[in-house]
């Protein structure tokens, strides 16, 4: 249960793949399968390139237009054994002895580092989306229904779907089981920096969801978020109702992961969710090489309705109080904490939000939109001179305004104190 630099959490898991039956030939033969698949896509010299390569250079081979083929021809030919790892998960990590369900739905994820993802194009499909099996592929068509209010076009800011992240969720807001576990499983090697981030901090917190993003509300500040980085082959398991999100991925590899989930009973959905994963196997079938897929409908599985108000946010920075003068562009007030100048905070001039910062360089201003998404920066948890972006996870050193990843660094503005107080001047 406990694992490097990892909180000693009953429900993080951080297991190598040698401690469970099987899983080091099953990590090798899901890249195995990959090799293949470029093979088929690309031809045998790319193949070839990518054995040498290793597969933390995938996206040096094959074009984000190939991912979805790539991973209808992996998943299709390792379904089975890969419901069987699922079975062995809950067997032997989590110690489940009974039958218990799991979800139909698997994913291949393929992650290209940012820099490549953002030129990526913009009608190749999203590598977050996973695979049913082909007998219920159909019914799961006729199932889809539109919500008028869900658009995450729009948060995603033109991005290609290469170049998206998941922001900060809990698994039930987008229709998955409340009551699931997760695996997710490295088949290369993932650096920290395009990884996974967690607020366990929040558990047990009522948080609003955005219905239009199906994750975190904007204005609800975050404390500094929990990464790690998985050597291929290791996996977590973990309880995905910890507000969870996936960490941009500004490593210069890409990220290649299988996710899977379990639940001890059948699945229980959120009413506030307009969808749910409803297709589902049996551990027993699995098992017993049975290829059942159970319709487990939305409306007959739904968790009873809890009225929750969120609770009231906590540790927003305080807002500057001062005058803008439009003819010169200038901004001067103050910044008060509780007790003394706040080491941090937002001034709102000119229709923007400029986020200030006492860092150990000095002072400094920046625009307050992560250049990403353009999420406002204000909610993002915070260690010294670094922060994080709330929704992609991206670290910004607040003393040079850069982050891992050259295309994403804030737009700094001038900033100086004069007899005790803050000009902030804006530019066109
Ligand atoms: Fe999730």
């Amino acid at each position: 249960v406990s694992g490097d630099g990892l909180p000693e959490e009953a429900l993080w898991l951080r297991r190598q793949v040698r401690d469970l039956a099987g899983w080091h030939d099953m990590t090798s033969r899901v890249a195995a399968e990959i090799g293949a698949a470029v093979a088929e896509i690309r031809g045998p010299a790319a193949a070839a390139e990518l054995r040498r390569l290793g597969l933390e250079r995938l996206h040096e081979v094959i074009d984000a237009r190939d991912i979805a083929a790539l991973r209808d021809r992996v998943l299709g030919r390792l379904r089975q054994p890969l419901l069987k790892m699922a079975v062995a998960v809950g067997r032997d990590f989590i110690g489940w002895s009974g039958d218990f369900f799991v979800d139909d739905y698997l994913i291949l994820r393929i992650n290209f580092p940012y820099e490549v993802a953002r030129r990526a194009d913009p009608a190749a499909e999203n590598p977050g989306l996973g695979r049913l099996s082909e007998s219920v592929r159909a019914l799961f068509q006729a199932r889809k229904t539109i919500d008028p209010l869900y658009d995450p076009r729009s948060y995603h800011r033109g991005h290609p779907p290469a170049a998206w992240v998941h922001g900060p969720h809990r698994d039930s807001w987008v229709g998955h089981s409340r009551e699931g576990r997760n695996v997710w499983w490295a088949i290369g090697d993932v650096p920290a920096e395009a990884g996974f981030v967690r607020y366990p901090s929040l558990t047990g917190v009522n948080l609003p969801r955005d219905p239009r993003t199906l994750c975190l509300r904007d204005g609800y500040p975050l404390p500094k978020p929990d990464g790690l980085s998985l050597r291929a082959g290791e996996m977590l398991v973990f309880d995905p109702e910890v507000l969870h999100g996936t960490h941009l991925n500004t490593s210069g590899v890409t990220r290649v992961v299988v996710t899977m989930r379990l639940d001890a009973g059948p699945p229980a959905f959120d009413p506030g969710c307009f969808y749910a994963f409803e297709f589902w196997r049996r551990a027993h079938d699995i098992e017993q090489g049975r290829d059942v897929v159970l319709h487990l409908r939305r409306e007959e599985h739904l968790s009873p309705m809890v009225e929750v108000t969120p609770d009231p946010p906590r540790g927003a920075l305080p807002l500057g109080q001062g005058t803008f003068d439009p003819t010169s562009g200038i901004w001067r007030g103050r910044l008060e904490g509780e007790t003394e100048p706040a080491r941090r905070g937002i001034v709102t001039a000119g229709g923007r939000r400029v986020l200030v910062a006492r860092t150990d360089d000095g002072l400094r201003a920046y625009d307050a939109a992560c250049p990403h998404y353009g999420r406002d920066l204000a909610d993002g948890g915070s260690d010294g001179d670094t922060l994080y972006c709330p929704a992609c996870g991206v670290r910004f050193d607040l003393r040079t305004g850069t982050s891992g990843c050259p295309s994403l660094t804030l737009h700094a503005l001038r900033v100086w104190e004069s007899d005790g107080i803050l000009h902030v001047k804006l530019d066109p």
